[in-house]
């Protein structure tokens, strides 16, 4: 399905579709046809994500695509390229001077119109009988000279960086009975060795001899065993050991403390932390990154039954930590426990875990931003930052000590909920309990895991959110 992607000097015989770039400022280009008087009369003057399609008589058609007014970023030209592409529609070979603007490097230029254009190009064609209509063709992206060696390993990169998010989506879009935890680790075994990653996978049996009470104890509802999987990469020399743990609740009904059915509907993606740290380590290698990351992947389902874990019930992490279990839909902070616990134990100098964990960030910061807290500031800083060059946005909130003794339990070291408020916070203070001094960040994606509209890079569904922020983290780390 992926598309041809290149760079060339001229627009090839070969598309139907040449998206040209317009300002709400300065000149349109001469070879549109249109003024700024006649495209304003269609109702298009250049702000960021319009699009107006300009027919020819002879020749390709032309797809106007405005960049705004201010200074140019690649988050511009990201959503640009998806606005494009969407324009272009179906089986479209499409050429762009959307890599070619001034203001912008032309290797990051490259790879943000790759990225938007293959990002926006994205179906899960999942179980669908009917043959899925072919989407986005080829794409060249047409730079003068003096950019072509810039933006060839920008194409690279963004190939890189889409196959990655792309991988995400369709782990997260996967419905639960087509990717177990088993399958999901076979997943990983296969794309990892492929992708130049170490993998070892641990089993239940191995769970309980490691002590991880909390993957143990989330799956004994549940028919499914659950799998723990550790991805390791690592060049020569690494200049820094970076540790991400993702949530991987194949499906989380909620266990004993059942979910509503509109509750469940999106549950199936309350594995996508896990699925954004194997998709980001299967793009290190071949983006030559230089710091040492080992990932794990802490994988089952929550369900109830006979056997399931009981509201009262205490478990005991990998760390030795006790919590009394309130709630049992409370679950991904106990499978993350054991994964920041052994993660630690790798002795790196930081630690980012990645996980739908609450709806209450949902209320706090909506759906198009996930909740970024830490335990060190410089390294929420780094976080931010590489959120910030990928346009995958994040908003920090508070590690309120303050809020601990909401926890306290009378049996335990904590409970595993608060009370009604500050629901995200709470979570991340019980995760805080498992990383000791190690600089750590939590990532609570619950709301950007899911789009219900294509818009930007997003498409519909699984977003694959994280993804790439996690490449550029790991790409910009050293100790
Ligand atoms: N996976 C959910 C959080 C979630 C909800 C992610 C909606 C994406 C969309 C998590 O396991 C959960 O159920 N959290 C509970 C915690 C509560 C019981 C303290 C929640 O947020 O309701
Ligand atoms: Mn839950
Ligand atoms: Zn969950």
């Amino acid at each position: 399905m992926t598309a041809d992607v290149r760079v060339v000097r001229t627009v090839p015989k070969s598309v139907d579709i040449v998206g040209v770039p317009v300002g709400t400022r300065g000149a349109v280009p001469r070879g549109l046809g249109l003024n700024r008087a006649s495209l304003a009369a269609h109702g298009f003057d250049g702000k960021p994500g319009q699009t107006l399609v300009v027919p020819s008589a002879s020749g390709p058609t032309q797809i106007a695509v405005g960049i705004g007014d201010d200074a140019i970023t690649t988050a511009t030209l990201r959503n640009a390229a998806a606005a494009l592409v969407r324009a272009a529609g179906k089986r479209a070979s499409v050429a762009t001077t959307l890599a070619d603007v001034e203001g912008i490097e032309a290797g990051a230029a490259a790879q943000a119109v790759v990225e938007g254009a293959l990002l926006a190009a994205y179906r899960y064609h999942g179980l669908k009988t009917e043959a899925p209509t072919p989407g986005l063709q080829e794409l060249a992206l047409v730079v003068g000279e003096r950019r072509t060696s810039a933006a060839q390993a920008g194409v690279g990169r963004g190939l890189a960086t889409t196959a990655a998010a792309n991988l995400a989506r369709d782990l997260a879009n996967t419905p639960p009975a087509h990717l177990t935890a088993r399958m999901i680790a076979d997943k990983a075994v296969a794309l990892g060795g492929a992708s130049g990653l170490g993998v070892e996978v641990f089993n239940r049996d191995q769970l309980v001899a490691m002590g991880c009470g909390g993957m143990v104890g989330v799956n004994k509802g549940s028919a499914e065993p659950p799998r723990v999987v550790r991805l390791t990469y690592k060049p020569r020399n690494p200049r820094g050991h970076l540790v991400l743990v993702g949530k991987g609740v194949m499906f989380d009904s909620g266990g004993l403390s059942l979910k509503t059915n509109d509750g469940m509907k999106t549950m199936k993606m309350d594995m996508s932390g896990a699925a954004a740290v194997l998709a980001a380590m299967t793009a290190l290698k071949d983006l030559r990154c230089k710091s040492a990351v080992t990932g794990y992947m802490m994988c089952t389902d929550n369900m109830p039954s006979g056997s399931a874990l009981n509201v009262g019930d205490v478990l005991t992490f990998r760390n030795g930590k006790t919590a009394e279990i309130h709630n049992t839909d409370a679950e991904g902070r106990l499978v993350l426990a054991d994964g920041l616990s052994l993660g630690v134990e790798d002795e790196p100098d930081a630690i980012v875990d990645i996980a739908t964990l609450t709806g209450a960030v949902m209320g706090a910061l909506g759906l198009k931003m996930a909740g970024v807290f830490g335990n060190n500031q410089p390294f929420v800083d780094r976080v931010t930052a590489a959120s910030k060059d990928v346009d995958e946005p994040v908003w920090q909130l508070p590690l309120e000590r303050g809020y601990r003794k909401l926890i306290d339990s009378n049996v335990a070291d904590m409970k595993n909920v608060g009370g009604a408020f500050g629901g995200a916070i709470i979570a991340a203070l019980f995760l805080s309990e498992f990383v000791g001094d190690t600089p750590w960040a939590h990532l609570d994606i619950a709301g950007p895991m899911n789009s219900d509209a294509d818009e930007g890079w997003l498409s519909r569904g699984a977003t694959g959110f994280g993804t790439r922020l996690l490449i550029q983290l790991a790409l910009d780390f050293s100790a």
